[in-house]
């Protein structure tokens, strides 16, 4: 099939606190990625994000800071906002589910599937907390893992072993605002028949799916399948959501993972009029974006809710990436073990491409990965330094030292076979990186570049321009090879600002400045080529790219992360 138009979501955060780097690895930063990918070669795409501002999480912050839940998003939509923006998360739109056009948008979707005579009405007993007189539904009950035994799990998912609960298979249930034991009350509600659509999802992602979704995606799949799908309710008893939209639901609103995923289809009727375009053409591309917590709300409930719905189209893929840790443990808002986004770019000026660089390298793209402030010194004066950084500064200050700062002569006629393989390696790289993008490698797709700045080096290590440039005479060709050499280097500086530009941006700007190029456009077409630079082109002068992190720095971001200075 070929797709005219791309509709990239990313899972919308709650806005119960600020981003963190376990956010921004878990699917901000792939998402970004991808879309900046997406528009270098010109494809028609939208990026949709939001703050997701209902349920349980937003309230429990609210009840726990004595404020209202309504000042609790209000604060953490705007903060969530302009920290994507800081570290360059290019959405289309960051829209929020408290808005009216969000209201109105489940609402109908909720009455279309009434008006079906899809839902099931029920009457059921929940547990209830008597002292607050409130419904214990998902996070407000804490208890035993039946999986894992992990003491502190929610009543709809265990965060150690991951398993989605339901309150009923908790052991020792209890409350999470009052700590008591909660009684039993009857309440009514409505429930979404997932059961009905288990032979469907079956083959959808069995059998259709099976080859192109991440195999971690696809066990997590299978093995919901295989315990057989349950009726699903959708709605809860709450002051806090969008209002169930039938006479007899007063004090009921839809359940958070009913109207959340239903965001993705608001802000996008918020950002574009052409709207069903994006959500109803069949040469449309939808790819969720999600963190492994959320891979069955968007691989099987959203999916059978939109079928359900009927004319929209379903995602084609789902890339879920798994758990960021960090020094060992998982990352935790409420229990303060993370690292902030905006505490990092304020410790560390000036480097927004460094930590793009590192949470892509430690992408947990097909296990959980573990983030240490070690290995982000290593991996910072290694690679980016060692590698990258100083790949680019030597060409440079070699250009500058033995071509008076201009881009040199090049003479294809006195080619030697170091130059025509780093040449060839150049514009292969092209093709590698665009089949790792592709196929959601961006761990692979960026350390192919850094690679290539690998493979520069020693290119430069084995020409060795300095020594040659001792005995320059008619006797011998080292001029041409000099020449040659920084020429090449020049152009794989320009092919690689290309190449890195859907990863660090910012870099891919500085380095189109430093080889006189200056262009903002990387187009993908443009690229893999030897014609980005005219020789006789004149060069700023060098600036270092990255700089090395020192000891002191790491240990005060250690205790920093172990101590009480980071509170949010
Ligand atoms: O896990 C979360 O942070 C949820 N707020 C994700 C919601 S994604 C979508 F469905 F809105
Ligand atoms: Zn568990």
């Amino acid at each position: 099939m070929e797709y005219k138009r791309y509709l990239i979501t990313a899972a919308l955060p709650y806005a119960n606190g600020p981003l963190h780097i376990g956010h921004l690895a878990g699917c901000y930063l792939p998402a970004d990625i991808y879309v900046r990918y997406l528009r270098s070669r010109d494809r028609d795409v939208k990026f949709i994000c939001g703050s997701d501002e209902h349920g349980v999480p937003i309230t429990i912050r609210a009840i726990r800071e004595n404020t209202t839940s309504q000042n609790v998003v209000d604060l953490f939509h705007s903060t969530l906002k302009k920290s994507f923006e800081n570290i360059d998360i290019s959405f289309d739109i960051f829209s929020r589910t408290t808005s009216e056009i969000h209201r109105k948008t489940s609402q109908d979707f909720f009455l279309r599937l009434y008006e079906k005579n899809v839902f099931e009405e029920k009457e059921t007993e929940q547990f209830y907390d008597v002292e607050k007189s409130i419904y214990l539904a998902d996070r407000y009950i804490i208890g035993v893992c039946p999986f894992c035994q992990y003491d502190n799990a929610y009543g709809d998912q265990c965060e150690k072993c991951g398993n989605t609960l339901s309150p009923e298979q908790l052991i020792n249930p209890k409350s999470a605002l009052t700590n008591s034991t909660p009684i039993k009350k009857k309440t009514k509600h409505w429930f979404f028949p997932l059961n009905k659509f288990e032979s469907w999802l079956r083959d959808w992602i069995l059998v259709d799916k099976k080859d192109k979704w991440k195999i971690n995606v696809y066990n997590q799949c299978k093995s919901w399948l295989d315990q057989g799908l349950q009726p699903r309710s959708i709605t809860r008893d709450s002051d806090w959501g969008v209002p169930v939209p039938l006479e007899d639901a007063i004090g009921k609103v839809l359940y958070v993972w009913f109207e959340a995923p239903i965001g993705y289809i608001s802000a996008t009727k918020e950002l574009t009029d052409n709207w069903e375009k994006y959500w109803k053409q069949k040469d449309t591309k939808l790819i969720h974006f999600v963190g492994k917590d959320n891979i069955v709300f968007h691989c099987i409930i959203f999916p059978a809710m939109l079928k359900s719905y009927g004319n929209f189209i379903l995602p084609d893929n789902i890339p879920a990436n798994e758990f960021l840790n960090i020094e060992g443990k998982k990352v935790s808002t409420s229990r303060n073990w993370a690292v902030w986004v905006d505490d990092f770019i304020q410790d560390f000026k000036d480097s927004e491409d460094v930590l793009r660089f590192i949470l892509c390298s430690n992408s947990p793209e097909t296990k959980d990965f573990d983030f240490t402030w070690k290995d982000f010194q290593d991996r910072n004066n290694n690679e980016l330094v060692a590698t990258f950084g100083n790949f680019i500064h030597r060409t440079l200050i070699l250009t500058q030292k033995f071509c008076n700062g201009k881009v040199p002569v090049f003479s294809e006629d006195t080619l030697s076979s170091e130059d025509r393989v780093i040449m060839e390696e150049i514009v292969n790289t092209k093709k590698i990186v665009e089949s790792n993008i592709e196929l959601f490698k961006f761990k692979n797709a960026l350390f192919d570049i850094i690679e290539l700045s690998r493979k520069g080096n020693k290119f430069l290590q084995d020409v060795s321009p300095w020594i040659l440039a001792k005995s320059i005479n008619e006797e011998n060709n080292n001029r041409v090879i000099i020449d040659n050499c920084l020429h090449i280097c020049l152009q794989a500086i320009a092919n690689i600002a290309y190449y890195i530009n859907p990863f660090l941006p910012r870099t891919a700007n500085k380095l189109s400045f430093l080889i006189g190029t200056q262009t903002t456009n990387f187009q993908w077409d443009y690229c893999g080529k030897f014609n980005l630079l005219s020789s006789g082109t004149l060069l700023p002068t060098p600036e270092i790219l990255f700089r090395k992190i020192e000891d002191e720095e790491i240990e005060f971001q250690i205790q920093k992360l172990k101590g009480e200075t980071h509170v949010k």
